[in-house]
Order: C-alpha cells, then structure tokens, then sequence
C-alpha cells in the first residue's frame, strides 16, 4: 500500500529491519547508547548551530506537543496562539486544558499568519511570555511564516514555540537562526521513521528556563525527561524498537541530508501538482503559500470523498479527507515517505482512472 496520507508514512526496508534488532531492557546500557545516539542525531540534523538539547519521548507528536506546551508558560503569565488550522486550534485547547492563558490570533485556513499582528499582540500584552505557530499546517498544507514571525517573537524578548510536526526535513526551517526557543517533531512524517516517537528540540537556556517552572503534569513534564535522559536513562518506559527505527531512519537522513530530503519532497510535490493540473483538478492554496509535501485538492464534481478513496485504496493508494470545515469538499494527497518519481507517476494514473 502506498501511503499518501500525512504520516504515518512508507518507510524503507532498512527502517523497518531495524526494529528486529533484538529485545532489549530500556535500563540497560545498550539503550542509554540507543538514547545518546538518537539525541545526538536528532541535533545534528535540526540543530547543528547554537546550543540546542534533544528530546525524543515515547508516545505521537500530540504526546510532545503537549509536553512542551505544558511545561513551556510560567504560573501566571499566558502563551500566544498562532491559528489558522486545526493544529494551531489544538495549541490552544492543550494550553486552556493545562489552565494557562491564552491569547489567540485568528485567520482563515487559507491566510498564512501575518507576523505584524502578532508583533501587535505582544506590543499590547507584556504577560505573554511564549507565542505557538505551526510550522506547516495540516489541516490545508499551508506553509506559514517561521522566520518573520521568529524575528517580531525575539525582537519582543519572547520565546517561540513551533509545532513542525509535519514540517521538519520537509520543508524549510532554521530553528537557531529563524529565533525559535522551542520546537517539535514527530518520527513518522518526513522523518520516515515508525510512528510512537515524538521529540522536543530546545535551546539550551530554554530547557534550564522550563526547569525553574512547576510541573503542570507528570508524564508531560519535559524537564524530567530532559534530567532522566542526561543521566543516559528515560523516566518511563521507552518504545525501544520505535527508537531502533528512529536511530536508522535518523542515519538515512543525515546520509540523504535534510537540504536533499527537503528538495526530494518539493520536487514531488511539484511533479503531482503538474499532473493534478493536467487533470482539471483545483489546488486548494496559491502556490506560494504551499508546502513541500501536502496538497490539498477540491473535490470535483459528480464525485465523493469515500468513492474516490475507495477507487484509489483497490489500485494499492490512500488518500486523505479533508479536515473540519473542508470535510465534504476537499481531500489531501501527501507526499512524504520512502516514495519515488515511479509511485507518483503511477498515482496520476490511477487517480485519472477514478475521476469522474
Ligand atoms: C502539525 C501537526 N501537529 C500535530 C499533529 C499530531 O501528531 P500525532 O497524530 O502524531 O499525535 C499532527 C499530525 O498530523 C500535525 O500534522
């Protein structure tokens, strides 16, 4: 099955062997070895500049989200929220159900955040200490924009929280130059590795600031996985063979380098979008505001979501829907994975034999 939904993606054959490296305690030294070189990998891809920790925690990319979200906003002070999609929606919904306050800048899902407004909205509201932006939203495959919105975050002595769940080594990011303090990542979108892994990446100062704030959680407390994991161990139990899969699909990314990942993406994306314009189909956003790896399509007419899905999933692919608002007129065609020019090619293909 080739999978164009957004993550869990195809994976190589190498990743998946991997995981069959052997059963292992997660408290003897040959995981604190796994751990280490997993950290040190992860750094070397996403933060070789500046003084930067890694922190990979068993559970999905919502799991490290939240624990970043939740240990991010000293008592009393309020977190801004980036919104134009659902993930930025789940930012706040994290934060409000951790009781921290919030204040949410709004646009439509088709409008990428406009860093103006939230230069704005810290200018009027010095208790905002953190603003959460999604990297690539989603909900639409809308790319928004990091690096000014990094700059107005820093100018305003503030920190930036980025989820790039689904945008790191697919799309653009420079978390150290770009001013970001804190970001996420996910093992099982552009990464290719397999899904029960998310991780944290944050500036060293950032981790010793999140150390000095009370823990709104146990599990979610990131500090003490950060301490656990200095000491080479893990607090909980760790998904050791999700972690064996990390290490290996870490390795081909650094061998493929995340420059050649990113550019593999876009050029995917670039040769689907020809063909969905061969097609008459409509892409859903302007092409500057796109990213490298998700497209979303209108629903055509005469043609429904599930018959289109179910067409696509005999001849071996899977679609997504669209999300909330767009459910019933829109679907999205991923282009992350362990995928070639060939799966493509033959998805046009098939994709012109199912449309109406
Ligand atoms: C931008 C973004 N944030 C958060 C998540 C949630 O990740 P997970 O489903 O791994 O919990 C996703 C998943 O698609 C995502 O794309």
């Amino acid at each position: 099955m080739i999978l164009l939904n957004p993550g869990p993606v195809n994976v190589s054959r190498r990743v998946t062997d991997a995981m069959a490296r052997g059963d292992l305690c997660h408290r003897e030294p040959e995981f604190s070895d796994l751990l280490e070189s997993v950290r040190q990998k992860l750094l070397r891809a996403f933060a070789p500049a500046g003084d930067w920790v890694a922190v990979p925690i068993t559970g999905s990319g919502t799991l490290a989200l939240e624990a970043a979200v939740s240990s991010a906003v000293s008592a009393g002070r309020k977190m801004l929220v980036v919104q134009n999609g659902v993930y930025g929606a789940r930012i706040r919904e994290m934060a409000e159900t951790h009781d921290i306050d919030t204040v949410v800048l709004e646009w439509p899902w088709t409008e990428r955040a406009e860093p103006v407004r939230v230069s704005e909205a810290l200018a009027a509201d010095p208790e905002i200490e953190v603003v959460a932006a999604v990297h690539h939203e989603t909900t639409t495959g809308l790319r928004n924009p990091i690096e000014a919105i990094g700059r107005v975050v820093r100018d305003a002595g503030r920190v930036l929280l980025v989820d790039s769940i689904s945008g790191l080594a697919g799309d653009p990011i420079e978390l150290d130059a770009w001013g970001v303090g804190i970001c996420v990542g996910v093992a099982n979108k552009c990464i290719q590795g397999i899904p029960g892994v998310g991780f944290v990446l944050a500036r060293r100062t950032e981790m010793e600031r999140m150390a000095g704030l009370a823990p709104r959680t146990v599990y979610l407390h990131l500090p003490r996985h950060h301490a656990a994991h200095e000491k080479h161990t893990v607090p909980f139990t760790a998904a050791v063979q999700v972690f064996y899969a990390l290490d290996e699909a870490l390795d081909e990314l650094l061998e493929e380098t995340v420059a050649g990942r990113v550019e593999r993406y876009a050029r995917a994306a670039r040769q689907l979008r020809t063909g969905f314009e061969r097609l008459g189909l409509e892409i859903l956003l302007p092409e500057e505001r796109r990213s490298n790896s998700i497209t979303t399509l209108r629903l055509p007419a005469g043609t429904t979501y599930s018959s289109l899905h179910d067409a696509l999933k005999r001849d071996g692919f899977v679609i997504y829907e669209g999300q909330g608002q767009l459910g019933s007129t829109a679907f999205r065609v991923a282009n992350m994975g362990a995928l070639g020019s060939a799966d493509f090619d033959r998805f046009l293909e098939c994709l012109e034999r199912a449309l109406p």
